[in-house]
Order: structure tokens, then sequence, then C-alpha cells
């Protein structure tokens, strides 16, 4: 499969990987043996500058899994998260070239499969990153396949999925995966935490995201998120906040297609915006 350019939040990029070598659905090798000593250190110094910020401002679902992933010393084996991640919640990581069409990417997630890319970014890049590579997808995402509830969600995020590209509705969806997998937050009975991927594998984020008075934090509101525009090359303007991951999964359990319409009936919100009669969540 050659490189075809992807739709990568409201951007069109053309992936760096290789995607001559992978299989229909998308699926590659690992090929960890090719990983570089050089690569195994900038990911285990990626892991520890994350390590340093993760306590105390992850979720604790987040916390609690991370030492599964045996990722401290450097880039691990999937087949040995797999063999922890399966009997937990049923889930397992599938390698991939890169980002892979939206398709395909859905319906990975809908089989329990998540995709990981497996290229790591240059040393240059240590501090920021847009497309994500193998720590992004890695340490970002993988220790809430553990949580049982967060599954579920991403599971029926998949399928919710493949529904909406026969509705026109993927920029909708795509808002809600933006807002929620990748840049939520979670109240907790100790104040806010993140549960968002795109915050916990970033340097900086982790930080701004809880505490700088130049975002807004809502309160989880389907019908205003499906509405609200987002950045992709900076840090957020907007985040939203969840209570539980159970709220999540409810939240988004019924059809959206009468959502997907008001949606389109109305207009855009720009990232930041502030609507009448709307408040920030005291954090
Ligand atoms: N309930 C959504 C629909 O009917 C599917 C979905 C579930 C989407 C969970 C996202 C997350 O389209
Ligand atoms: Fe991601």
């Amino acid at each position: 499969m050659s490189s075809v350019p992807v739709t990568y939040g409201e951007a069109s990029i053309t992936p760096r990987g290789d995607y001559a070598h992978c299989r229909a659905d998308y699926t590659c090798a690992q090929h960890w043996e090719r990983y570089t000593a050089d690569q195994h250190a900038l990911f285990a110094r990626l892991y520890a500058r994350q390590m340093a910020l993760v306590p105390g401002r992850a979720c604790e679902a987040f916390v609690r899994a991370l030492p599964h992933l045996q990722a401290h010393s450097g880039i691990p084996r999937f087949a040995d998260i797999n063999a922890r991640l399966k009997p937990k919640t049923g889930w397992e990581i599938v390698a991939v070239p890169g980002l892979i069409p939206e398709s395909a990417f859905f319906t990975l997630l809908s089989q329990r499969r998540f995709p990981v890319t497996v290229w790591l970014r240059r040393p240059e890049e240590f501090d920021y990153i847009v497309e994500p590579d193998l720590f992004h997808d890695l340490f970002g995402h993988v220790p809430l396949l553990f949580e049982p509830r967060f599954a579920d969600y991403m599971q029926a995020f998949g399928q919710g999925g493949l529904k909406a590209q026969g509705q026109h509705a993927l920029q909708y969806l795509a808002r809600l995966y933006w807002y929620t997998v990748e840049f939520g937050l979670i109240r907790s009975d100790q104040g806010l935490r993140i549960y968002g991927a795109g915050i916990l594998s970033s340097g900086g984020e982790v930080e701004h995201s809880l505490h700088t008075p130049q975002a807004r934090r809502l309160r989880f509101n389907l019908p205003r998120l499906l509405r609200s525009r987002y950045r992709i090359d900076t840090f957020q303007a907007t985040y939203f906040i969840i209570d539980s991951f159970e709220q999540l999964f409810e939240a988004t359990a019924p059809d959206f297609t009468p959502l997907y319409a008001q949606a389109a009936a109305q207009t855009e919100i720009e990232a930041g915006a502030v609507l009448p009669g709307e408040v920030d969540e005291a954090v």
C-alpha cells in the first residue's frame, strides 16, 4: 500500500510511515528487533519525563495501568503488552505504519484492536509532535485500554465511526474523539485529572490543560462539543470535563443521528470561544 494523504483532525497530511508492507487492514509487523539503541534510549527519556508529570495529574486508572506497559527502559514488544491486556479487557494492540484511513481505524476499534504506530519521533521532536508516533500511541492510549468502562467506550466509538461514515458525520465524530480520547479531563475526589492521550503524552500540555487561565474548561455537553472546532498544532483552547467513564459511555450510547442533524443546522464554535451563559468549571 502506498502513502496516501489521510485526514487528521481538520487537516490532511501525508503520513511519514512505510505503507508498502502492511496488510489490507493496515496492520503490519512491529519489527521490534529493528529499533536502535538510540531509539530505545529516546523512548526511555520520553517515558521518564512523562512519569515525572503524571502522578496526581493523570486519572487514577491511567496511573494504575502504566506499569503494565513495562516501558520504562525502552520500547516494549507489543506481544508482551497483549499478554497482559487481552485477559483484562479483551483489547489488543496492533502495529500500523502510522496514521491510517478512517474506515480502517474504526474497523480495528470495533474489533477491540488498537492501532499503534511503529515509528518513533526524532530527537528534535522531543517536546512536541503533530503527527502521532509510537510514544504518543503507546504511552497515551494503551493504559486506559486496561480500564473496562473506557475500553467499552473505545469499541462503541469504532462502531459509531463506521455508522457515521454513511451519514457524512465524520467531522462531528472526530470532534468527540478529540475532546474525549485525546484531550479529555475527568473529575475525581482529589480534583481535576487528565485522561486524554494527547495531553498525557505531551511534555507541556499536562500542566497547561489543568492550570492555564487561558483555556476554557467546560462541563461535558455533547451537542455543544459536536459544534466545537479544535486545533491540531498547538495546546488546546477548550477542554471538556467528564464526571466518570460511566457518564461518557452512557451519554454517547444513544443514536447520534438527530444530534448530527442538529449540529449541521447550527453554527460552529471556535476553539476557546465561550457562549452566553457558559461558565468555566472551577478547577
Ligand atoms: N451512539 C453513537 C451513534 O449512534 C455511536 C457512538 C458511541 C459514537 C460512542 C461515539 C462514541 O452513532
Ligand atoms: Fe492519539
